[in-house]
């Protein structure tokens, strides 16, 4: 319906979608308006009973796969029709705010109350879905969910994967489970999709900046993780001198000045961050005999990634002595491209909402690019305050929320009945 609000878009409630937003908040909230709801955590649990709870009032099926993937399932028509797909995740950062994954949550299961409202029939089931460990906070790699439905990643490789005290995945995701509402399935993850759009906000300031308020994702760049350990020696840090001394944070530090400066671009595409560091025994009179560190690098060209991966190794080589030191990729996930197909939908969608919107590729990785590599598959943004994300002071307003959340309806519906 060229230039009409569709009735099931019109059935989105912004107010029921704010406050389940600011339900979800409560789960692991924080003292400055954020949430720290790491992957796993009883937090987590907590957030996925909540989701079940009220899939489970609307009389929407709620089932989890063996990597813990949680989806909720409006029925359509035809039994035999492939599902189309929306959703993102309720993992946190350590200091997250309360809109960054579980927007894309709350959205897709709005639209599945919207349609149920407007007592829409698809022809095609349609399944909300929170993706486990999107992050990659707590477990790499992050987008593990997604990775692993996608077959990405390999399901046992990923269940064996240790947090940073030493826990392992295969436990926690035991544990967050034990409650929920749907008994962990054996068997590979994965189904057939006949599609996938995922909404999110924008984690960036473009948006705001030119007063759109939708964004049009054509594009996620690419994105490479890397661990680097140095070993160095114990000494007192009285008595040792410094010819004597193999300082595991002193090399560290020269690694890692090396390799800010080797990835400083003068367009300011290519992202670099050291985003953790350990340093052990972590005693301050002990030189310190180990230090670890995590880069996370992205751009849009995987060969310029590979240009630098070539200059990060390189550096961990010349400049670590006396300490022997190593890095390590984690992650590697090439550029994403999204489906014209659907992309010109969210648009449409968008100018029949008579919303302004622009298009634009995303900075923030989404569990969104792996599902890319099994259907068509399209990304929906919307403004978040001063594009701060990653931040407890994460914020976003009720109205963008839902008029994000009315264009996913009408692509959905589109999908759903081709
Ligand atoms: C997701 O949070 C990302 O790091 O892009
Ligand atoms: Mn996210
Ligand atoms: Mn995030």
């Amino acid at each position: 319906m060229n230039g009409a609000t569709h009735a099931s878009s019109g059935a989105v409630k912004e107010d029921r979608l704010w406050q389940r937003h600011a339900d979800m908040a409560k789960l692991g909230g924080t003292p400055k308006g954020g949430v720290n709801r790491q992957a796993l955590s009883p937090e987590d649990a907590a957030a996925r009973n909540l989701l079940a709870s009220w899939a489970k009032a609307r009389g929407f099926s709620v089932s989890t796969d063996a990597i813990g993937n949680l989806f909720v399932r409006r029925e359509g028509t035809d039994a035999h029709a492939d599902p189309v797909m929306s959703g993102s995740h309720m993992d946190s950062q350590p200091t997250g705010g309360r809109f960054d994954g579980m927007y894309g949550v709350l959205a897709a299961f709005e639209a599945l109350e919207a349609l149920e409202d407007a007592k829409a029939k698809t022809k095609r089931p349609v399944i909300a879905v929170a993706w486990t460990n999107e992050e990659g906070s707590r477990f790499q790699p992050g987008a593990m969910g997604s990775a692993v439905f996608a077959q990405r990643y390999e399901l046992d490789e990923m269940l064996q994967q240790k947090d940073w005290k030493g826990v392992v995945l295969k436990e926690a995701l035991a544990e967050t489970l034990k409650a929920a509402p749907a008994p962990m399935r054996t068997g590979l993850p994965g189904f057939a999709l006949a599609g996938y759009v995922e909404a999110h906000i924008e984690q960036g300031p473009r948006l705001e900046n030119e007063k759109k308020t939708i964004g049009v994702v054509t594009a996620i760049q690419g994105s490479r993780r890397y661990i680097v350990t140095v070993d160095g020696e114990e000494a007192h840090a009285g008595t040792t001198p410094r010819a004597a001394r193999k300082d595991a944070y002193a090399a560290a530090t020269r690694i890692a000045s090396a390799m800010y400066e080797a990835t400083t671009d003068k367009d300011d595409t290519l992202r670099f961050t050291i985003g953790r560091v350990e340093v052990s025994p972590g005693s301050p009179n002990t030189v310190p005999g180990k230090a670890v560190f995590t880069i996370d690098m992205r751009h849009p060209d995987n060969d310029v990634l590979a240009a630098h991966e070539k200059k990060l190794y390189d550096i961990v080589k010349s400049k670590a002595a006396p300490c022997p030191a190593s890095i390590e990729r984690v992650t590697n996930v090439p550029p994403t491209n999204f489906d014209t197909g659907v992309i010109d939908l969210v648009r449409d969608a968008a100018n029949n909402l008579k919303l302004t919107n622009m298009d634009m590729p995303s900075g923030a990785g989404h569990d969104a690019m792996h599902i890319a590599t099994l259907c068509p598959a399209g990304m929906i943004f919307v403004p978040c305050e001063r594009g701060i994300s990653h931040n407890e002071i994460e914020n976003a307003t009720p109205s963008d929320l839902a008029a994000g959340t009315r264009v996913l309806v009408e692509v959905l519906e589109k999908l759903a009945n081709r």
